[in-house]
C-alpha cells in the first residue's frame, strides 16, 4: 500500500479561521461530567453544515473527547456524510465486511444473548482457552482497531435498535488518566512502545473471507505507549487493553506486571469515565486519539437485538513524546476511501 492512500488528519481549524455563523451560533455544549463526554442539541444532522459549525464541532470534540447527538433520525449517508466534514471516511473495519448491500463505509454491530459468536474450538480446547483468558476488564475495553499500525482517528457510532434495557457504552479520558500518574512514571512510560494484535482464528473464531480479498489476519502492530494527539498536542496513555499484548523489550513477567496495573487504573477510574444509555436516533462520535471505550458491556444478559452502525475516519499513524512512530508488524494497513 503506498502512502499516499493513507489519510493524515488537517490541522484543526481555529475560531479565527471560521468566524462563527447563524447555525454553529445555535450549536449547545452540555458536558456529561467535568472530565469527558458532552451532549450537543441544536442541530439537524440530515441538513448539510457549514464551515463554522463543522469547525466548532470538530474544536468541541478534541476538548470533550466524546459528543452525544440525540433524536437525529439520520440514514447511512447522513452518517457518511456527517462523518466525512471530520476526515476521509474508511471502509467498515479492516478484518468484517460491510452490510451486505449497504455502504462500503459502514459496518453493523449486531449484540445479544442469541447473536452471540459461536467458537469452532472443542470443549477441551474453549477449557484451555478460558484457563488464559484475560479478565472482562482486559478484552472489553479497547481503542477501535489498534491491531493496525494506523487505527481509525474518530469513530461514529449510531444507534439502529437498541434492547429495552442494557446496551450501555462507557468510554474513559486516555489524557486524564496519564496526567494522574506521577511524573516519574509518566517519563517512563513516555520511551515505551507496544505490540498490539488480533487473531481471531487463533480464538476459535476464523471469520468469513472479506469480499474485497483482503486477508482478515493475523494483524502485528508497535505503537508508543503513550501518543501525541496531533491536534491539541497532548499526551495520552495508549492502552488498548483488548488488543494490547506486551511492551516491546520487555519480559515476560515486567510486561505482565506493568500492563495489568495500566489495565486497573484505566478499568478502576470511575472518576475518568462516562456510560452513555442509548435511545432511539441518537449517535456517539469519540476520539479514539485519546479514549477508550467498551459496549455493550452486558450482552450476555439482553435477548432483544441491539443493533448499532458505525463509520471511522483518519487513518493516522500514532506518534510517541520521542517521535516514535507506529509501525506495522504483520497484516495490511488500514486506509481511507476518499479525500475530505
Ligand atoms: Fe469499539
Amino acid at each position: 500500500m503506498s502512502v499516499d492512500l493513507l489519510e493524515k488528519t488537517k490541522p484543526l481549524p481555529t475560531a479565527q479561521d471560521h468566524p462563527r455563523s447563524e447555525a454553529s451560533e445555535a450549536l449547545r455544549f452540555s458536558p456529561v461530567n467535568p472530565v469527558i463526554g458532552a451532549e450537543v442539541s441544536g442541530v439537524d444532522l440530515r441538513q448539510p453544515l457549514d464551515e463554522a459549525t463543522v469547525a466548532r464541532l470538530r474544536r468541541k470534540l478534541v476538548k470533550y473527547k466524546v459528543l452525544f447527538f440525540r433524536d437525529q433520525p439520520i440514514t447511512d449517508e447522513d452518517q457518511i456524510r456527517f462523518s466525512h466534514y471530520f476526515g476521509g471516511v474508511t471502509p467498515a473495519h479492516p478484518i468484517n465486511n460491510g452490510r451486505d448491500g449497504g455502504p462500503a463505509q459502514i459496518m453493523e454491530n449486531v449484540k445479544s444473548q442469541q447473536a452471540a459468536r459461536q467458537s469452532v474450538f472443542t470443549e477441551v480446547e474453549k477449557q484451555h482457552h478460558r484457563a488464559f483468558a484475560r479478565a472482562r476488564s482486559g478484552r472489553g475495553w479497547h481503542t477501535d482497531i489498534t491491531f493496525v499500525a494506523n487505527p481509525s482517528d474518530i469513530s461514529f457510532l449510531r444507534n439502529h435498535e437498541s434492547p429495552e434495557s442494557g446496551g450501555d457504552t462507557l468510554w474513559v479520558n486516555l489524557e486524564a488518566l496519564y496526567e494522574s500518574f506521577s511524573p516519574a512514571f509518566r517519563s517512563h512510560l513516555d520511551g515505551l512502545q507496544a505490540i498490539h494484535g488480533r487473531d481471531d482464528a487463533h480464538r476459535g473464531f476464523p471469520p468469513p473471507p472479506r469480499a474485497d480479498g483482503r486477508p482478515t489476519g493475523p494483524y502485528l502492530s508497535l505503537h508508543p505507549l503513550v501518543r501525541v494527539h496531533p491536534e491539541s498536542g497532548k499526551k495520552a496513555l495508549f492502552l488498548s487493553p483488548g488488543f494490547i499484548k506486551y511492551i516491546e523489550g520487555y519480559s515476560e513477567g515486567e510486561s505482565e506486571a506493568l500492563l495489568t496495573y495500566l489495565r486497573n487504573e484505566l478499568a478502576g477510574r470511575l472518576d475518568l469515565q462516562l456510560r452513555f444509555r442509548w435511545t432511539p436516533n441518537s449517535l456517539a462520535v469519540w476520539d479514539n486519539r485519546a479514549t477508550s471505550h467498551w459496549g455493550p458491556v452486558d450482552a450476555e444478559h439482553f435477548e432483544e437485538e441491539r443493533i448499532v452502525r458505525r463509520t471511522t475516519v483518519g487513518a493516522s499513524f500514532p506518534v510517541g513524546p520521542d517521535g516514535f512512530t507506529s509501525r506495522q508488524i504483520a497484516g495490511d494497513l488500514f486506509f481511507v476511501l476518499d479525500d475530505y
